[in-house]
């Protein structure tokens, strides 16, 4: 079986990932530290536990099982947190990468897969974000991203191997197995905290800004499930495997949902109110963001089809409901 190297394959997209690829036929060799994964959630193929700013720990790992390509799911993740710690970000996302993409050229690994994000472009006077539009961060955890797309190109000029980077809007949703889902501790994620607040698992949701310049006043983003959005990594391997050129996708529906109707759709999904309350604005959130790009259904031929808000939302209901991950 082809080996694919999934880092942060411990992780709520890179365990899912980890399910696609094995369902493609693809053999997934796990590599987490654990520090936001879950030993649980590495059910589809082997797992290697290592922190890739440790360079000699992946190197030895990508020279061990000699993958065909790897996908780079690793690195922290929460806006707020890349606020407050601006160096953790740099440390763990591009430093982290520089030992990856280094392991990758040493041993030959001759396709790469990078987890980037909208939030490498940052605050537009237009809603629809394509993949040309100028990448300026607002926040350090684009900063840290963007830095990685830009180490990519460079290495790949120098070095030959071939790339395709997914920019996520918002990521939602579990496996619809019930197997897998987002499990983070702390959580931080809008669609996961309104399910507890309308569960009574936490006494309020906070709604971070309503003086956004949006229809409702509060932030809007494009929300898509994550089960499409791993479809859409192992059509992007297939199409590098082909032969095709390194690109860019941004990964979303084109359509945006308000911070006060993910809240509305959750009470609706749930029956019951979601109890919110309003708070200020969150540092380094931009006001909109949207996917902009028919690219990935035209390239790759991908369409998010389980990417309707109130399926996203009845899916993380139901890994809700389970017992989630114990170690
Ligand atoms: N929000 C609240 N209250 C909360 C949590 C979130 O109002 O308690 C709001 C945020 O301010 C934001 C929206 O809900 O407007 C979504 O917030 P999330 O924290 O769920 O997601 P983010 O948009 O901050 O970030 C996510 C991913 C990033 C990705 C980004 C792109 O975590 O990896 O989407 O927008 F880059």
């Amino acid at each position: 079986m082809t080996k694919v190297l999934v880092t942060g394959g411990a992780g709520y997209i890179g365990s899912h990932a980890c399910k696609a690829l094995a369902a493609a036929g693809y053999e997934p060799v796990a590599f987490d530290n654990l520090s936001t994964g879950w030993r649980d959630a590495v059910q589809f193929g082997p797992f290697e536990e290592g922190d890739l700013r440790d360079a000699e720990s992946i190197s030895e790992v990508v020279r061990k099982h000699s993958p065909a390509a790897i996908m780079h799911f690793a690195s922290l993740a929460e806006v707020g947190q890349s606020m407050e710690d601006p160096a953790l970000y740099w440390h763990t996302n591009v430093l982290g990468s520089l030992n990856l993409l280094q392991a990758a050229v040493d041993h030959g690994v001759p396709k790469f897969i990078f987890s980037s994000t909208c939030a490498t472009y940052g605050d537009h006077d237009r809603v629809l974000l394509d993949e040309n539009t100028p990448q300026r961060p607002i926040n350090a955890y684009g900063a840290s991203k963007l830095a990685v797309e830009q180490m990519l190109a460079n290495f790949s000029g120098r070095f030959g191997f071939s790339y395709t980077i997914f920019r996520y809007f918002n990521v939602a949703g579990a496996d619809a197995s019930g197997e897998i889902g987002e499990f983070h501790d702390p959580e931080t994620h809008l669609i996961p905290l309104a399910i507890d607040a309308a569960t009574g698992r936490r006494p309020t949701l906070t709604i971070f800004g309503r003086d956004y310049p949006t229809p409702d006043g509060t932030c809007v983003r494009d929300y898509v499930h994550v089960s499409d959005l791993v479809d859409a990594h192992v059509a992007g391997l297939e199409y590098l495997e082909a032969g095709n050129p390194s690109n860019v996708f941004n990964l979303g529906t084109g359509h945006g949902f308000s911070v006060q109707q993910v809240v509305d759709v959750v009470a609706n999904e749930t029956g019951n109110n979601t109890p919110a309350k309003d708070g200020p604005r969150r540092a380094g959130d931009c006001a909109a963001l949207v996917s902009g790009s028919a690219r990935a259904g035209e390239v790759l031929g991908w369409s998010p089809d389980r990417s309707t808000l109130p399926q996203m939302v009845r899916d993380a209901m139901r890994w809700h409901a389970g017992k989630g991950y114990s170690g």
